[in-house]
């Protein structure tokens, strides 16, 4: 089978299914008028170590209703993504729907807020890593088409582990048991691990 992605109008689905797994940014913001809010965003990822650098690109839709939180994260400039494990699945789930923009999705979904250090906006305490952000950019992607994004770079400049999770070099993957967005309603969770070092090249005769 061959598809057109500009043919099929649900090739939404395929990219969700074979972009897996993905990591979620469960973001918390403030608005400028101190508001909170709460959202999960999966299009999310790494960009650069030093200084340490990450995307997330959030649907402004035209004719839709903006995304409270990438209006939160271009009007203060400054964001917390929280990373979610099994235990905040469902209740990360329920902050997800279109609510109006003073709904605070902490209390509807009962998540506890906790001071940040740098950035107003609170985290997360229910989440084993938060990750302080201030904003580099918004980069609109597919600019005046219906399906704009603005896919939001920004700095980590605080970072909150719980205790015991990081040995000063590793982080124990097994005890942050961190949840993946896949395709249609489905998730996981990290399954078997497996290790590999990168290979080192060493030219002939050395
Ligand atoms: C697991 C999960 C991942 C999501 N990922 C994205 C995403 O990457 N980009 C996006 O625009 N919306 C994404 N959404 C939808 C937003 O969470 C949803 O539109 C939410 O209502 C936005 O809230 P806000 O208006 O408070 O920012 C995702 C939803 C879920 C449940």
């Amino acid at each position: 089978m061959k598809i057109d992605p500009k043919t099929q109008d649900k090739f939404f689905n395929v990219l969700k299914a074979v972009v897996i797994p993905r990591p979620i940014a469960f973001i918390s913001s403030q608005s400028k008028e101190g508001g909170l809010n709460l959202a999960p965003f999966s299009f999310f990822n790494g960009v650069c170590y030093d200084p340490p650098t990450v995307s997330v690109a959030i649907a402004r839709f035209a004719g839709k209703k903006p995304k409270d939180s990438l209006v939160n994260i271009e009007e203060t400039g400054e964001f917390v993504i929280n990373l979610v494990n099994r235990d905040m699945a469902e209740a990360m789930n329920q902050t997800a729907a279109e609510y109006p923009a003073d709904v605070n999705e902490f209390e509807l979904a009962g998540f506890t807020t906790a001071p940040s250090e740098i950035v107003k906006a609170p985290r997360v305490a229910e989440s084993p890593v938060s990750l302080e952000c201030k904003l580099i950019q918004v980069v609109p992607v597919n600019e005046g088409s219906q399906k704009e994004c603005g896919l939001v770079l920004a700095e980590v400049v605080y970072c909150h582990i719980k205790d015991g999770l990081f040995d000063g070099r590793y982080v124990d993957m097994e005890g942050l048991n961190l949840i993946g967005r896949l395709g249609g309603h489905d998730y996981c969770e990290l399954g078997d691990f497996f290790k590999m070092k990168l290979p080192v090249y060493k030219p002939k005769g050395e």
